[in-house]
């Protein structure tokens, strides 16, 4: 039994295949293109494992992921391939238009080609599993309920209007062909290996570097944050027991303000890697001009999920915010490699008066 995994080099993916092979013998495999938010570092734990196969290659590459499908025959495959950060989509929404719709497109119509040809018995097993998130639903205001599994989305940002995109194909591929697909909507996650272009990730990095906080507006925007670790055993949890066609939300139960956010990374910070002049790194908060079309508040309703299949997340905020930070001051190492380059160009472009 095999696994067909895209986007298994990447933040969540390589979580999730790390987790997968620690817990199961059944093999994976692995395509990504390694984008700059790829890292096979992520991934050296395997090395030498013969159950990970690592392709590096497009989603949308329709003979590459034909081949990939006849030759591996996946049970199941995960779709986490994805351009992701959306403040790139607002400087160049073009590759989140290219992958995560015309290559979620192309994976699609290589997954219905292949499937449609299985026997019954492997074809009524087969299920494709969409990585999306909460981000689709839009912006709330601060008295609205959490979004629930509601597919008229109000997607604001080219990011989030690209992953509801990706959705209503996944969906339409179900209801039209009868695929046997399942999607997830998750809230912001966060942990270790989290490229630090992202929030959590980017305050520590800066902090440790004696570089200013950027906060955008004021600070007072909501997410919901659930630990890595704990979306991948949601994914894995409607893997086994989602009811095809059906969506589910999954979320951390952690709402919270961004500067309530940075003000606990600071004060994590301040206990385990204080400042050289014993102040604290909440002095590096520095506010910068506001993110175009910023959304407001996610917040996620998570109960469908707990109620059908049983999953609820095992972190606390307070738990995995710890193990996080701690992540990051042991690995100096994973975050060198990951500054790059391209890397310090996105800052110096993104953060001009930071
Ligand atoms: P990421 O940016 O860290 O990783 C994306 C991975 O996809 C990278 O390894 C990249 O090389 C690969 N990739 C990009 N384009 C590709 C293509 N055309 N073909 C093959 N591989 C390609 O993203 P992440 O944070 O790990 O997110 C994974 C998925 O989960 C995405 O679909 C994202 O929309 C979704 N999601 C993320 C979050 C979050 O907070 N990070 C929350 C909810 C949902
Ligand atoms: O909600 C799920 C989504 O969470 C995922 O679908 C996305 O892939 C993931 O990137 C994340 O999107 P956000 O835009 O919420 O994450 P980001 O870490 O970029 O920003 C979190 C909040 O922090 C957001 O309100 C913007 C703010 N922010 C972010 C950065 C990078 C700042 O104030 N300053 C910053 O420098």
């Amino acid at each position: 039994m095999t696994l067909l995994v895209t986007g298994g080099a990447g933040f969540i993916g390589s979580h999730f295949v790390l987790d997968w092979l620690a817990m199961s013998d059944e093999s994976v495999v692995n395509l990504d293109k390694l984008t700059y938010a790829g890292n096979a570092h992520n991934l050296e734990p395997l090395t030498g494992d013969r159950r990970h196969v690592f392709v590096q290659g497009d989603i949308g590459d329709a003979a590459l992921v034909g081949a990939l499908l006849a030759q591996h025959r996946p049970r199941a495959l995960i779709n986490f391939a994805a351009e992701s950060h959306v403040d790139r989509s607002i400087r160049g929404p073009g590759e989140f238009i290219q992958t995560n719709i015309v290559g979620t497109f192309q994976l699609l119509e290589q997954v219905r080609s292949h499937w449609g040809q299985l026997p019954q018995a492997e074809k009524s097993a087969f299920r494709l599993l969409h990585v999306s998130t909460d981000e689709v639903y839009g912006s709330l205001g601060a008295n609205d309920p959490a979004f629930t599994e509601n597919p008229r989305n109000e997607p604001n940002s080219p990011y989030s209007a690209s992953k509801a995109a990706s959705d209503h194909l996944v969906r339409a591929y179900h209801h039209t062909f009868g695929l046997p697909v399942l999607t997830t909507n998750c809230s912001n996650n966060y942990g270790p290996m989290q490229f630090p272009e992202k929030l959590i990730p980017l305050m520590i990095v800066n902090a440790q570097a004696g570089k200013p906080l950027p906060l955008y507006g004021d600070g007072r925007q909501i997410r919901d944050w659930l630990y890595v670790k704990d979306h991948c055993s949601a994914i894995r949890a409607v893997l086994d027991r989602g009811q095809v066609g059906q969506t589910y939300n999954v979320g951390g139960l952690n709402e919270k303000a961004n500067l309530d956010i940075v003000h606990s990374v600071c004060d994590l910070l301040d206990e385990l890697s204080p400042r050289a002049d014993g102040q604290s790194y909440r002095k590096q908060i520095t506010f910068v001009p506001d993110r175009p079309g910023h959304d407001r508040r996610y917040a996620i309703d998570a109960r469908k999920i707990e109620r059908d299949i049983g999953w609820k997340p095992a972190e606390t905020f307070e738990t995995g915010i710890r193990k996080t930070v701690q992540w990051y001051l042991d690995s100096p190492r994973w975050v060198a490699q990951v500054q790059s380059g391209a890397y310090r160009e996105w800052v110096a472009t993104q953060y001009v008066q930071a």
